[in-house]
């Protein structure tokens, strides 16, 4: 994952985050009783949607912060810490599903990923996600990227953004019949009057490490920020222009 996670900020401000993962559950067509994998579970807010299901749920991140959190809040649900594109599971489930984390994975860890999913399902299981999508928050990028340049910087998009087409390939050559694909805009409100500032500051990291000095870093957002003004802050308030690619696979 390319993120250290302010895990309590990320809990506090960003709750939309799991809460548009609800549908995204929809898609998962499983008895009650039956084991799901939440990938990436974070704070786990979707592993206990999974639970309240009626699912076995188990949730796995890489972040001891965010799952810090997860145990406090729901201890009766079981989590464990390791890495999306490297881990094993000691029984195969029946469904892996997974909301707002495949776009963090680089696109070269993405087939090691896909193997590990493909490993822990049973045959016939259900692989059901939803990530960023190839055109996630383009005006965001671009107006970082203009702002870096204005700066002598360049801007290393840190997000993999993928077309239905690139994907399905992916999941086809790793040994998974995709059932279904769709990607679609879905313009998101944001917290409060420093809302786009605060979303920058939560989730762009890595291209920010090659800049100088932090007034350097704050100006940039500023910059940023107010180019997209036209754009993203909507009768008093800021939004994201996130796309979604929402898929169902099984594997083979
Ligand atoms: C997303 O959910 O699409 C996303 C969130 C933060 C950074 C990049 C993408």
């Amino acid at each position: 994952m390319n993120i250290k996670w302010d895990a309590n900020k990320y809990t506090e401000d960003f709750s939309f985050v799991p809460k548009y993962g609800n549908s995204v559950i929809a898609l998962i067509d499983a008895d009650k009783g039956s084991s799901v994998l939440d990938l990436g579970c974070g704070n786990g807010a979707l592993t206990k949607a999974l639970k309240d299901k009626g699912y076995l749920a188990t949730g796995l991140d890489a972040s001891g912060e965010l799952l810090d959190i997860a145990k406090e809040k729901y201890p009766d649900i079981d989590f464990i810490q390791g890495d999306a594109t490297d881990f094993t599971l000691s029984e195969p489930v029946d469904v892996v599903f997974s909301n707002a984390v495949f776009h963090w994975i680089d696109q070269d860890r993405q087939k090691n990923m896909l193997r590990c999913v493909h490993e822990a399902l049973k045959k016939s299981g259900q692989f059901v996600f939803e990530f960023g999508g190839h055109g996630n928050n383009q005006k965001i990028h671009g107006a970082l990227k203009r702002a870096f340049s204005e700066y002598g910087y360049c801007y290393e998009m840190p997000f993999y953004f993928p077309t239905i087409g690139a994907y399905a390939a992916l999941l086809e050559k790793t040994g998974f019949e995709v059932h279904f694909a769709v990607l679609f805009d879905r313009v998101t409100e944001l917290k409060g009057e420093s809302g786009l500032k605060d979303w920058i500051h939560m989730f762009v990291k890595t291209p920010f490490s090659i800049v100088q000095t932090e007034q350097e870093k704050a100006e940039i957002v500023d910059k940023a920020a107010e180019a997209l003004r036209n754009d993203l802050f909507i009768n008093g308030k800021w939004y994201a222009d996130y796309v979604r690619i929402r898929m169902k696979a099984v594997r083979l």
